[in-house]
């Protein structure tokens, strides 16, 4: 089985079945990087570019760290040192990485849609890595590879997705790749945070944090986007921390063996406490070293094999 499209710009329009081959993928790619050579010649002579219009830590080291494990060429470019800083649009941007030989385009940018815009304009393959408060596909994936193989499945598994939805594009992502592998979602956080209509996604919007972490198997935290507070979603960071900070008390309502998640960078101590961060039940740094086993065999299935 292949993958159906040239792209992953979402987890909305890929099926379970989709979904289940890059987690099943990622399983050897897993054993690759925990090997002490790193290296298979599998993408060997393709060349992988990240264009990053937004800060990042894990996504971008982890696709090029996934990129150089397969043996692809690398080249990483961010706004501030591009000729996007001179006004060049991001199609056209696009259209020169394609010009030099790309094999896959790796996107970061704050505008909703720009990776499906950019997937439509280019023949290479085009990778969403966070687009506004859209989607964030491999973050998603990570995040399902991780509770599958810590609990040995994701069909019937309690997630509860906790803070900031509004503008999380993991919580959508999120909420389409567990609800298609039939998990039960699960969101809370301030009114102001909980998008309207977002229970047409499949999840249920609980009245109260501790509704929807009662016996939850797995607890995902998620940042808290200071950058927005102006906006004045909610009183002040204090109160929000007083009211949804997940911290040793409020995890004890979920599963006893639940699995503590956030997606990154954390707001220690506002939207997760310090000892439940570093705690037994957190699997934050294995998500992490998931994703560069996700983020291979995502590269591995688009443009692995065969030039498309
Ligand atoms: N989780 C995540 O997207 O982290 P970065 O912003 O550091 O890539």
């Amino acid at each position: 089985m292949d993958l159906s499209s040239k792209d992953m710009t979402g987890l909305r329009d890929i099926t379970a079945a989709e979904i289940a081959l890059i987690l099943d993928t990622a399983v050897p790619m897993k054993g690759i990087i925990q090997r002490q050579i790193k290296k298979v010649p599998t993408l060997r002579g393709r060349t992988v570019v990240t264009v990053f219009y937004e800060a990042s830590t894990r996504t971008r080291t982890s696709f090029e760290l996934a990129a150089k494990y397969l043996s692809a060429d690398t080249v990483g470019i961010t706004a501030a040192t591009s000729s996007v800083s001179k006004g060049e649009s991001l199609k056209d941007t696009g259209r020169n990485i394609a010009a030099m030989g790309a094999d896959a385009v790796i996107l970061r940018h704050p505008m909703a849609g720009a990776a499906e815009l950019l997937a439509r304009t280019l023949g290479a393959s085009v990778v969403n890595a966070g687009d506004g408060a859209h989607e964030h596909p491999s973050q998603a994936l990570l995040d399902l590879f991780t509770a599958r193989e810590k609990k040995g499945r994701l069909d019937g598994l309690k997630v509860a997705i906790i803070g900031d939805i509004l503008h999380s594009r993991v919580a959508r992502s999120d909420i389409w790749g567990y609800t298609k592998m039939g998990a039960e979602v699960r969101l809370a956080g301030p009114a102001t945070l909980i998008p309207p209509g977002i229970e047409k996604m499949g999840a249920r919007v609980c009245s109260s944090l501790e509704e929807a972490l009662a016996g939850a198997d797995v607890v995902n935290v998620l940042r808290i986007q200071t950058e927005r507070q102006q906006q004045g979603l909610f009183p002040s960071m204090r109160e929000y921390s007083r009211m949804y900070c997940i911290n040793r008390d409020r995890l004890k309502l979920a599963a006893p063996d639940a699995l503590l998640m956030h997606p990154g960078p954390m707001n220690r101590g506002i939207e997760i406490s310090p000892d439940v961060a570093d705690g037994l039940q957190a699997v934050i740094n294995e998500q992490v070293t998931n994703g560069v086993a996700v983020r291979m065999a995502l590269l591995y299935l688009l443009i692995g094999g065969s030039v498309k």
